[in-house]
C-alpha cells in the first residue's frame, strides 16, 4: 500500500459544536497524520464550485447554504491508504447507515449536517487539496 494524501473538511455542524479535537483524535488514532489544516469561512462561490459535481442534485442549494452557514476546518490527511481509510473512519454519508465507532455515527446530525467530508478518489483528492492549499502549506 502507498502513502497517500486525502482532503478533509470538518463541516459547520462540527465547528459549531466544538468537535474539532474529538474528530481529529479519530483520524490520529487510526494512523492518519494531519499535515495541513486551517479554519476558514467559505464564500458561497467557493462552496458552489467545490460541490459543482452535485449541481444537478436536488440537495445542492441546501448543501451550499449549509456549507457557508459557519466556519469549517479544511485539512490534508496523510497515511497508508489514506483515501479509503478516511472514508472508513468517517462512515456512511447518511449517519443512519454509518457503522458504530465512525465519525458520522457518533457526531453527525443528518445526511446534510454529517460533520465531515472526505475525498472519494485519488483524482478528486488532488483537485480538492489544490483548491484549498498551496504546496508549501503541506508539511509532512
Ligand atoms: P459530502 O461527502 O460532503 O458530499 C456531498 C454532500 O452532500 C454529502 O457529504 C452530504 O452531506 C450532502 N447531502 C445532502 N443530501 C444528500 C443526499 N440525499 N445524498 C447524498 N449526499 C447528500
Amino acid at each position: 500500500m502507498a502513502i497517500e494524501q486525502t482532503f478533509s473538511i470538518l463541516k459547520p455542524d462540527a465547528t459549531r459544536r466544538n468537535l474539532t479535537g474529538k474528530i481529529n483524535a479519530k483520524f490520529e488514532e487510526a494512523g492518519l497524520r494531519i499535515v495541513a489544516q486551517k479554519r476558514i469561512w467559505m464564500s458561497r462561490q467557493h462552496a458552489k464550485t467545490f460541490y459543482a459535481v452535485h449541481a444537478a442534485r436536488p440537495f445542492y442549494n441546501d448543501l451550499v447554504d449549509f456549507m457557508v452557514s459557519g466556519p469549517v476546518v479544511v485539512q490534508v490527511l496523510e497515511g497508508e491508504n489514506a483515501i479509503a481509510l478516511n472514508r472508513e473512519i468517517m462512515g456512511a454519508t447518511n449517519p443512519a447507515n454509518a457503522a458504530p465507532g465512525t465519525i458520522r455515527k457518533e457526531f453527525a446530525e443528518s445526511i446534510e449536517a454529517n460533520s465531515v467530508h472526505g475525498s472519494d478518489s485519488a483524482e478528486n483528492a488532488a483537485v480538492e487539496i489544490a483548491y484549498f492549499f498551496a504546496g508549501l502549506d503541506i508539511v509532512g
